[in-house]
């Protein structure tokens, strides 16, 4: 059924609501400028579920007890903007001195937990795992756990699919994509063990139910997510982060991003190849 264009007008009124709702439900605040997008996305939902209009769509958004179309809407409005060795000096960081630094004052037998948030399709985190695979040498007396998540299933569907396209992979050098991709008619697939290395999960940052279970990790990277969140939410993100680290853990943040809580609850630990911040060992 084709609605009648009229209806799906959204009013200022209406997109001031759901941009409330949404804020609440995800963290990320649409700017007006951002209307456009928003707009769109929402008519495209609204005829794809023959709602008559705006606010029967909204009411069922609401109240639908599955959350099944809040679900499909969260992954139709995520940027998911990404690809491999982005801002890689973080990585050499990784390597060069935060890796060195955590396995020296750590006892053997407890594997090293990296948490990377958000995963938009995954090349953040098979960055990571290529980055150790081939400059890291502790990778032969370590166990290494890599846990990726995203608010939006869709795109953790191709993250675990692991297939890429040339832009995707434009930063790699052609011997590390040679040796761990292989070639396919649409582009690229990473190969099987490194899909099978890391774990993709589905958690809404901003949502305590979903982090709750994430603890123990010594790494974090949450990169490009921060910039969607206003300032509130940044802060609840820093406590979140901080509540899933162990004492002495590591946080990589984008290279646009700080926040005023991090200065006031992580230390700042400025390493040759970047700055990175830290939950103090002592903390709790
Ligand atoms: C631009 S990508 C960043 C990917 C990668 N970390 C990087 O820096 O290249 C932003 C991702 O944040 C995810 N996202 C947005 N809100 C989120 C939330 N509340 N919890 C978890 N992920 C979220 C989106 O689905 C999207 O995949």
């Amino acid at each position: 059924m084709r609605v009648d264009p009229g209806a799906t007008l959204i009013s200022e009124e209406d997109f001031l609501k759901f941009q409330e709702y949404f804020y609440r439900k995800t963290g990320i605040q649409f700017e007006r400028a951002k209307r456009y997008f928003v707009d769109k996305r929402l008519i495209e939902r609204i005829e794809a579920t023959d709602s008559p209009s705006f606010r029967s769509y909204f009411t069922m958004l609401r109240f639908q007890a599955s959350g099944e179309e809040l679900q499909l809407l969260t992954n139709l409005m995520t940027v998911n903007e990404t690809y491999f060795f982005r801002e890689a000096y973080q990585f050499e960081c990784l390597v060069k001195s935060i890796l060195p630094e955590l396995t020296a004052r750590r006892e053997k037998g407890l594997p090293i937990r990296i948490w990377s948030i958000p995963s938009s399709s995954g090349e953040e985190a098979y960055s990571i795992a290529i980055y150790l695979l081939e400059f890291w040498k502790g990778l032969e007396d370590w166990d290494i756990e890599i846990i990726s998540s995203d608010i939006d299933t869709k795109i953790l569907d191709a993250a675990r699919q692991g297939a890429y396209s040339a832009r995707s992979i434009q930063h790699l050098p052609a011997r590390v994509l040679n040796k761990y991709f292989k070639r396919t008619a649409g582009g690229y697939q990473i190969g099987m063990d490194l899909r099978e290395a890391v774990e993709f999960t589905r958690v809404n940052l901003t949502e305590p139910a979903d982090t709750r279970g994430y603890r123990n990790f010594d790494i974090i990277f949450c990169r490009n997510l921060l910039i969607y969140f206003d300032e509130l939410s940044r802060k609840r993100a820093a406590e979140t982060l901080f509540d899933a680290m162990r004492p002495g853990g590591f946080l990589c943040l984008g290279h646009s991003e700080s926040m005023s809580r991090i200065s006031s609850i992580y230390k700042i630990r400025k390493f040759p190849e970047a700055i990175v911040y830290q939950k103090p060992l002592e903390a709790r």
